[in-house]
């Protein structure tokens, strides 16, 4: 398309944006590799102006790249083709909320947190929480199916959404489960469209269940000198309590938060890893017995727990900041997951390859380790360039992957294929289901208008 007159037709021209600030604003999300090349950024409103573009889009054949918050780290919402981004800016209206079903009705450009502290004033909860919750959408979030602090306990996005509403890659505008806990009718398209990151329609409304509200909650900070032993540690919490989230990063991860402003150590002790516990404080008493028994077995040596809420978002800080503050090292990053009986294994595995490919390179963990999810950033020393430090980081990658394939984890726990791990799918997903994946996507989307080259490759 030369211009933009065809746009204009569905948009008014406010709702148009073609300057090269705004391309590159709302072309992109949080990865820094990729060429950010939209051609023009429009703002919807409402559904029947997606499906007018939609419609457009199969005619001139454009692609469309879906816009959120713009926190995405797998480019699932980078416009690098000359795409048109179709920004959820203008559809963040939360619409209806019934009490007695617990379901609020919201646009997709919602923004995460505006969602939870909507449930809050309701009395209610909405528990999928994550360090980008204060930008990320709940569109991107159904689109990736969003994950973060609290699956151990609450699952992830999916478990939240009753009902979703979606325009297809054919234009048609589609009405998903509508808020029911039972519907027994076959095929349940919302969950085809949860986390295929707009590949096969754009989720224009979503449902959401709330739980009832959450009790005061107590944040443990353990320091641990082994990494095996943060896995002893989580059952020997389970076994006693229910936890809310259960995370860890290493003293690396801790220190880059320090320096960029973030708070203070959680002891005076530094240790190789640390462990994060959250749980109900009326748990108060078991917990108490199983830090004793991890201090007795030698699996922690030292721990502090919040006497107050400040001090828990204090504890709580110093893992949620790690993504920002290792932002400017330009990290290689790896979202892995495997079952969480082959974590030790796994670990150990990844840490022998990483330290013989790359001894002189930082590698900073940290991640959702009691739900399987490991998150590893190597970061870029300051002499590489961008291209040559990932050209090196790429090069791990098959021997990386195949560990995961031999433990059958995945090569994206929860921040999704999008460019980044799209060429790499096959060592999660077998040749007969990418097969099907394609099948579908040409079913949803014939003529691949939404957000193509995502997840499979075009
Ligand atoms: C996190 O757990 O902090 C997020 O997934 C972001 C990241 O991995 O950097
Ligand atoms: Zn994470």
């Amino acid at each position: 398309m030369k211009d933009t007159g065809a746009l204009k037709e569905i948009f008014p021209s406010s709702r148009v944006k073609t300057d090269q600030a705004d391309l590159m604003h709302w072309g992109t999300d949080w990865t820094r590799s990729f060429d950010i090349a939209p051609q023009a950024i429009v703002f919807p409103q409402c559904a029947d102006e997606i499906v007018a573009l939609v419609k457009l889009a199969r005619d001139r054949s454009l692609g469309l790249v879906p816009s959120g918050g713009r926190t995405g780290l797998s480019g699932g919402a980078v416009a690098s083709n000359n795409e048109i981004v179709v920004s959820f800016d203008r559809m963040n209206q939360i619409k209806e909320f019934n009490s007695t079903d617990r379901i609020v009705r919201c646009e997709a450009g919602v923004i995460t947190k505006n969602l939870q502290d909507y449930a809050l004033d309701k009395g209610l909860f909405y528990p999928v929480d994550f360090a980008s919750s204060g930008s990320s959408q709940i569109g991107g979030n159904v689109a990736t199916n969003a994950g973060g602090i609290k699956v151990i306990r609450y699952g992830l996005t999916r478990d939240w959404v009753v009902g979703l509403t979606v325009v297809t890659g054919k234009g048609d505008i589609i009405r998903c489960n509508r808020g029911l806990v039972k519907n027994a009718t076959g095929y349940d398209l919302r969950h085809l469209f949860i986390g295929s990151e707009g590949t096969l329609g754009f989720v224009v409304e979503v449902e959401i269940r709330l739980a009832p509200g959450p009790k005061p909650q107590r944040v443990l900070v353990l320091g641990v000198n082994r990494l095996d032993d943060i896995l002893n540690i989580l059952e020997c919490f389970q076994q006693r309590i229910v936890l809310t989230a259960f995370e860890f990063f290493s003293e690396l991860a801790l220190q880059k938060v320090l320096k960029h402003g973030d708070g203070q150590r959680p002891f005076p002790e530094s240790c190789a890893f640390y462990a994060l516990v959250e749980f109900d404080a009326e748990a108060d008493e078991e917990a108490a017995i199983a830090f004793e028994e991890a201090l007795d077995r030698d699996w922690v040596t030292t721990g502090v727990i919040s006497q107050s809420d400040a001090q828990a978002s204090a504890l709580w800080s110093l893992r949620e900041n790690i993504s920002e503050s290792i932002a400017a090292d330009t990290p290689y990053k790896n979202d892995l997951s495997v079952r969480i009986s082959e974590v030790p294994g796994f670990l150990s595995d990844v840490d022998h390859i990483v330290n013989q490919h790359y001894p002189e390179f930082d590698v900073c963990w940290y991640g959702h380790i009691g739900d399987g999810n490991l998150h590893l950033n190597i970061l870029k020393p300051e002499s590489l360039s961008i291209d040559a430090f990932f050209e090196r980081c790429h090069q791990i990658n098959p021997e990386l992957f195949n560990l995961i394939e031999q433990r059958g984890g995945s090569i994206s726990a929860e921040h999704g294929v999008g460019l980044l791990k799209r060429d790499f799918l096959s060592y999660s997903r077998g040749d007969s289901e990418v097969g099907m994946m394609r099948e579908l996507k040409a079913v949803f989307d014939p003529d691949g208008v939404m957000n193509p080259g995502k997840l499979l490759s075009v």
